[in-house]
């Protein structure tokens, strides 16, 4: 199923064999963007956290970050888009959507710790193209007390502070795990859901919304490649890339804040 020798032309991306243990790495990928403009990815990983981080900026200025918390099954995706100050809109807006990470998302952080590309100059694009996942983002995450579920998610959504979402059936999931409940709020409260128009076709800057705000991941190691040697067992030998798309859903107070939901 999987070529048999490194050098294949996939294979671009290698495992080290390392001798020392290392805990801690840091990758930079080239990484071309879907309209075509190349961007320089970082992906780091701390083995002994168990965690990983993707970060990458888009053409348009917005920084995107990605960290996968693997000891409390959650994951964080946040963009800090660049706002329009001329327009009235603050410098950039923070946004951070946290929801649980599933097992095998992304490969694990004590094979990301020893990944090594042979050529760095190389422009990667995914391959494997994944579809986009919609979430509603119905509940708030206190910032202070969000430690109870993960302790990344005060240094990452710092910048975010009245924008961070989960989804209800991600927070069951981790009550029944034994976090504290008191960290999550259902938002808004007292508020129609349903009969919350969408941003896009609001033309009031002061009117509630519900806004959108969709991001690709555009390049992550999501599986690992084994190869056959002469030994009895096929061990590691690189990694699949995917890209993934994802569309949040979210209550805003008003549509200013909301400001790249523009019809188009
Ligand atoms: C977050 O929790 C702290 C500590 O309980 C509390 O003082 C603060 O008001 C809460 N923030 C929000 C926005 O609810």
């Amino acid at each position: 199923m999987y070529p048999s020798s490194v050098s294949a032309g996939s294979l671009r991306i290698l495992f080290a064999l390392l001798l020392s243990l290392s805990v801690c790495s840091e990758l930079k990928v080239l990484v071309r963007l879907n309209d075509g403009q190349i961007t320089a990815e970082t992906l780091e990983s701390d083995s002994e956290r168990d965690i990983i981080s993707v970060e990458f900026r888009h053409t348009d200025g917005t920084l995107i970050t990605f960290l996968a918390d693997f000891k409390r099954h959650v994951k964080i995706l946040r963009a800090l888009v660049l706002g329009e100050p001329e327009r009235g809109q603050t410098q950039y807006q923070g946004l951070c959507f946290i929801s649980r990470l599933e097992h095998g998302e992304i490969i694990p952080s004590e094979a990301m710790v020893r990944l090594r590309q042979k050529n760095p100059h190389v422009i990667r694009t995914a391959e494997e193209k994944r579809g986009l996942e919609r979430m509603s983002m119905n509940m708030a995450v206190n910032l202070t007390l969000s430690w109870h579920l993960s302790s990344h998610i005060r240094s990452v959504c710092r910048d975010a502070q009245d924008f961070i979402y989960t989804r209800e059936q991600d927070v069951k999931y981790w009550l029944q795990r034994g976090v504290e409940s008191s960290i999550f709020k259902v938002f808004p409260q007292n508020v129609e859901n349903v009969a919350l128009p969408s941003c896009s076709t609001t033309t009031d800057p002061w009117q509630p919304c519900s806004c959108s705000y969709t991001l690709r991941l555009e390049w992550y190691p999501c599986m690992l490649k084994y190869c056959r040697g002469h030994g009895p067992s096929p061990y590691k030998c690189g990694i699949k890339s995917c890209s993934k798309a994802y569309r949040f859903d979210f209550y805003t107070s008003r549509k200013q804040l909301c400001m790249w939901d523009e019809e188009s």
